[in-house]
């Protein structure tokens, strides 16, 4: 097999790189807009592009003689999504069906697509199993959903197997090199606000859980990368796979339980929390339903979130240019 991986250079893409690696042929297709060529294995080739140029598709496709595609690619900011729908529909649902037709051309036989619990919405459940209705409430998540939909059509159709791995809420770094680069979520957020002398800020400590802070599932990236390859062995022994499967702990922390290990790790519990307003669209809480995913691919998350904060700390430590502190 030889594994297009879209999106490789980026945070989680390039971690599924470095899982796939390992043992598959992979090349790299990434238009650097936020991912970085010194993220990928010396190795690997990387193919500076974007999924909406078809013709650069169809000779990737065909130089490379790939046989599957995990498609990485994509926008994933659920607050610049609802300023900017039409960009977010281009890149995310037009890239993507130009990506399955290129496939489906070549007579590519494998697809793996990430997905997002985003396409969940505002889940009234306990645990979120992939028959959890989707009511997606931002067009991110809108996109995530079509995109999932148009995979296993487009499956169908042409004889690819595919499968749609939709991610909590990821956290943590395999190397401090790899993490993530983004300010756009609680642990870099909570980050920054330290590095800054500045409290964290816990949006909304008014909701219906334990503590009253929300409660999400947040899994390593190292998890995510090595669900990929689990997903791509399976696609690989059974052609007419047609997954949708959710990564993640199958376990909730809030947000203060997570402030807390931060606030340890980073040994700033000077910086007591400090608690502003509910921020608007956050559900309550969303933790994932691992069952499915344990039975198809006999896979289980496997670091904690100290580990995920640790190695987050470690990354953050290293692009600011300070040591690790305590
Ligand atoms: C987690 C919790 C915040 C910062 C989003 C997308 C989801 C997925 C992951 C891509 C929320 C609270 C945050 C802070 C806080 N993305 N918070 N203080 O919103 O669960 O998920 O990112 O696929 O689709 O929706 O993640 O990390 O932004 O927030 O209290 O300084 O932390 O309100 O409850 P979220 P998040």
């Amino acid at each position: 097999m030889t594994w297009l991986i879209t999106g490789g250079a980026g945070y989680i893409g390039s971690h599924v790189v470095h899982e796939m690696a390992v043992r598959e042929t992979v090349v790299v297709l990434d238009d650097l807009s936020t991912g970085r060529a010194e993220r990928l294995p010396q190795d690997v080739p990387l193919v500076v592009g974007s999924v909406l140029d078809r013709e650069l598709l169809d000779r990737v496709l065909t130089d490379h003689a790939v046989t599957g595609i995990v498609h990485i690619a994509g926008k994933k900011r659920v607050a610049e999504s609802v300023e900017r729908p039409l960009h977010y529909y281009r890149e995310n649902v037009d890239g993507l069906r130009i990506l399955l037709e290129a496939a489906a051309a070549a007579g590519v036989g494998r697809f793996l697509f990430s997905s997002s619990a985003a396409v969940y919405g505002m889940p009234d459940v306990d645990l979120v199993t992939e028959e959890t209705p989707c009511r997606p409430l931002s067009p991110y998540g809108e996109t995530k959903l079509a995109g999932e939909w148009m995979v296993a059509a487009a499956g169908q159709a042409y004889g690819m197997a595919t499968a749609s791995l939709r991610y909590f809420n990821v956290a943590g770094a395999a190397s401090a090199e790899l993490g993530d680069e983004g300010v756009f979520n609680l642990v870099p957020m909570v980050f920054e606000r330290l590095t800054g002398n500045e409290a964290p800020r816990v949006f909304g400590n008014d909701y219906p859980t334990p503590d009253g802070t929300c409660v999400r599932d947040y899994v390593h990236v190292e998890d995510i990368a090595s669900a990929h390859a689990a997903a791509a062995r399976r696609l690989v022994r059974d052609p007419a796979a047609r997954l949708v499967l959710n990564i993640g702990r199958g376990e909730g922390a809030s947000v203060a339980e997570m402030i807390d290990i931060i606030l340890d790790v980073t040994g700033r519990n000077d910086l007591a929390p400090v608690v502003e307003g509910r921020r608007a669209g956050d559900p309550a809480r969303v933790v994932a339903s691992v069952g499915a995913i344990g039975k198809e691919l006999d896979w289980a998350a496997r670091h904690d979130i100290r580990t995920m904060i640790e190695s987050a700390w470690a990354g953050w430590c290293l692009r600011h240019g300070r040591p690790v502190s305590p």
